[in-house]
């Protein structure tokens, strides 16, 4: 895909050059062989304001054979001295939708366009071709087919003055890092119908043979045997059989100092007796959106191999209704031992999770980070933009909250008192009460699955609102993001000893 050129972008017959313009006293210090080229009328462009350096605008010009290249696509990077990586990521995006409408095959960078004091060109690589993926990802989907067929970018070509060894490892590891994002977009924009617990648990022993990791798929009479009372409870009412799936990843001789990463994997939330409305219903085919985040990682983690362990565990089932379906309350035991009064069946996250988090920690997980859309009440408090976290740890989640920085990807911490868990713990009849009431209800969610994390330090992230969007952007269509797959990768990255 990726190929790196140390020699001078002007002189090449490329189909179109990306050029990157931030808004310098002088517009083209660094670019000064080129508007010589041009007889200095790209300079004439920009006075004329038909180039901007503004963040975000982007201009095709054709080269009318001032260079070999045959157009040039200038991207506006805004003020250099205010440049961040991640506004560089989205500028990037624009230039790359607009370049996917001119249906190339090909395209060029002069990547050192990018480059500035804060972005030295191993950063601009990465968010270069990390950018590239996830700009031009598309869910295919299911119309019937056009007949002809859409053109891609195959080959990118990087001309800088960096080394070229690094500016293609860098390249790689930007790639790979949007790859896994799209691999977990694709998971949640598909429907309920074609992907099943069973499709689940399919997809993560692919992705164990791909990559080389153990595989373990519990069906429903090694579950009865483990005591997993929660999740079966989810599945009592579905047709699907339930899955628990659990990826090991180990590069060190030991198993020790594990990474234990469970993900929600419910293939579609009817919310079961505690029904949901008939709007409300629509869109939950997204509710394994923590189970595609982990697997979306684990495939960063394949391609990459930190040295590192990790254990992924992903309890799947569908939360369906039948007259075998679990109700409200019902009492149910947990794998751990604990029980819990169900008062409401459409908070099944949690359940699901709780025996997930035991599981891992019977795997031999250190430390813990569970994602899921798990509450409606995360999107109430914080919006569509921001994942809610919660921890039991304060280093743990200084670590995490580091990996999203780097990530580019927004967490916020919310509070869990002694009181909120004494909510949690308020059943009359049970050790612990599914649903506490609507106050505070993404703390009682993901307090209510530190229960069973007990002493293992342990961070929640709900991405209830942030694994789908219903707008495009520069970085990716409407539906699925992938939210969370690069702060989990990137955390076990910088976890690589
Ligand atoms: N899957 C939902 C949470 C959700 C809501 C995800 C909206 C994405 C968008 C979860 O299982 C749920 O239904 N939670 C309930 C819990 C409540 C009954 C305590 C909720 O948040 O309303
Ligand atoms: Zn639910
Ligand atoms: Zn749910």
């Amino acid at each position: 895909m990726f190929k790196v050129s140390n020699q001078s972008f002007i002189q090449q017959e490329e189909s179109c050059l990306i050029i990157g313009l931030y808004d310098r006293p002088l517009k083209f210090e660094r670019l000064e062989e080129l508007d010589q080229a041009f007889d200095g009328q790209l300079t004439e462009l920009v006075k004329e304001g038909d180039l901007s350096a503004k963040r975000n605008d982007v201009a095709l010009v054709p080269s009318f054979g001032n260079v070999p290249a045959k157009r040039l696509l200038f991207v506006g990077l805004g003020k250099e001295k205010q440049a961040d990586v991640h506004e560089l990521k989205e500028a990037l995006g624009y230039a790359f939708k607009r370049s996917r409408k001119l249906g190339l095959t090909s395209l060029a960078v002069a990547l050192d366009s990018f480059v500035c004091e804060q972005l030295p060109a191993e950063t601009a690589a990465h968010a270069f071709s990390e950018a590239f993926a996830l700009a031009t990802y598309e869910f295919k989907g299911y119309k019937q087919a056009s007949n002809e067929p859409e053109k891609q970018i195959e080959q990118i070509t990087v001309y800088t003055e960096a080394d070229a060894k690094e500016t293609a490892a860098a390249l790689q590891v930007g790639y790979v890092m949007g790859q896994g994002t799209n691999s977990a977009r694709t998971l949640v924009n598909t429907p309920g119908n074609m992907l099943t617990a069973a499709d689940l648990a399919a997809y993560a022993e692919l992705l164990a043979e791909k990559y080389g990791f153990e595989v373990e798929i519990l069906e429903k009479e090694e579950m009865e045997k483990l005591g997993m009372g929660a999740l079966l409870a989810v599945n009592q009412g579905s047709a699907q059989p339930p899955k628990m799936i659990t990826l090991k990843y180990q590069p060190k001789e030991e198993w020790t100092n594990v990474i234990g990463l469970v993900g929600k994997g419910i293939t579609f939330d009817t919310g079961g007796y505690s029904l949901k409305t008939k709007s409300g219903i629509v869109g939950m085919k997204t509710d394994m959106g923590g189970a595609a985040a982990v697997l979306g990682a684990m495939e960063i983690i394949g391609e990459l191999k930190p040295d590192q362990n990790v254990v992924a565990v992903i309890p799947a089932t569908d939360n369906m209704i039948s007259g075998h379906a679990f109700k409200p309350d019902d009492v149910i035991t947990s794998m751990s031992g604990k029980t819990i009064e169900v008062l409401n069946t459409d908070a099944e996250g949690r359940l699901v999770l709780a025996d997930a988090v035991t599981y891992a920690k019977h795997h031999g997980a250190s430390c813990l980070i569970d994602v899921a859309t798990l509450t409606g009440g995360v999107i109430v408090a914080l919006g569509t933009d921001k994942t809610g976290a919660l921890t039991n740890n304060e280093e743990l989640f200084e670590e995490v909250l580091e990996a999203s920085f780097e990530a580019g990807e927004f967490i916020w911490r919310l509070p869990l008192t002694e009181k909120d868990k004494q909510r949690i713990r308020s059943s009359a009849i049970a050790d612990l009460n599914n649903s506490p009431g609507r106050e505070g209800h993404a703390i009682m969610g993901g307090g209510f699955i530190g229960e069973f994390a007990e002493g293992t330090p342990w961070v929640h992230l709900d991405i209830a609102g942030t694994a789908d969007t219903n707008q495009a952007g520069a970085l990716g269509p409407a539906g699925a993001t992938g939210a969370m797959v690069r702060t989990l990768a990137t955390f076990v990255l910088s976890r690589n000893e």
